[in-house]
């Protein structure tokens, strides 16, 4: 997987957005509308792992490393490690799900820990599923990161950088058997 030295186009630029939408429409209509989401909300179990209101699970477990990152991908200028479910340190990335390393500058960024890892439905759009991570930094800096998991039945796990979609907010498409409701 090439990652872009710059931030480039997002695919999909409105679906941070959409999700910050469905999430407040979901916070204020929480009462009204909970059992009719029910079924299509994909509800967090843990770090990586999600059931929808008809008993199947969306467990990315499988897929995860125990101690170091599952997805690594080198680009020109930055590195991007990613690993669900567990922690990994990787330089000044400690115990994190989520490392941005920049090459030249050699510095570390923690994009998401697993602590904060918080799962989205958006259920205006065939119940696309977000797996949302945040990490403050010493500075006060919050970065934010939306991983959209994609079902496929393709033998192969994909982890795609899409953009930093604006200062600080990463996304990303993970692409898998195991981003499909068993
Ligand atoms: C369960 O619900 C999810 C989300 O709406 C859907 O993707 C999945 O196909 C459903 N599975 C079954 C067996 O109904
Ligand atoms: C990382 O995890 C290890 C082992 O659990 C622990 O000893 C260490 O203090 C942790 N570091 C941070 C910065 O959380
Ligand atoms: C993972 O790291 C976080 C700090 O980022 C820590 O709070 C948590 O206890 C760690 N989990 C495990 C299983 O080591
Ligand atoms: C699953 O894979 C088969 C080919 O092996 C393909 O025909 C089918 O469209 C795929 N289904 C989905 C939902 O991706």
């Amino acid at each position: 997987m090439r990652v872009s030295a710059r931030p480039t186009t997002l695919v999909h630029s409105m679906l941070p957005l959409k999700v910050l939408t469905v999430f407040y429409v979901l916070m204020n209509c929480a009462v009204v509308v909970a059992s009719k989401l029910q079924d299509s909300t994909c509800t967090q179990l843990d770090s990586c792992s999600c059931t929808f209101g008809n008993g199947t699970l969306l467990d990315l477990s499988p897929l995860a490393f125990k101690s170091r990152p599952r997805f690594v991908l080198d680009g020109i200028q930055f590195q991007y490690l990613y690993n669900p479910c567990y922690n990994f340190t990787f330089g000044e990335c400690e115990n994190v799900s989520m490392c941005q390393y920049q090459n030249v500058a050699g510095n570390y960024f923690v994009l998401g820990t697993q602590d904060s890892a918080y799962f989205v439905t958006d259920t205006d759009d065939d119940h696309i599923v977000f797996l949302l991570y945040s990490h403050t930094d010493s500075y006060g800096f919050t970065r934010h990161t939306t991983v959209q998991l994609v079902c496929s039945n393709q033998t192969t796990d994909d982890f795609i950088f899409l953009g930093e979609h604006t200062l600080r907010t990463y996304v990303f498409m993970l692409v898998s058997p195991h981003c499909c409701a068993k």
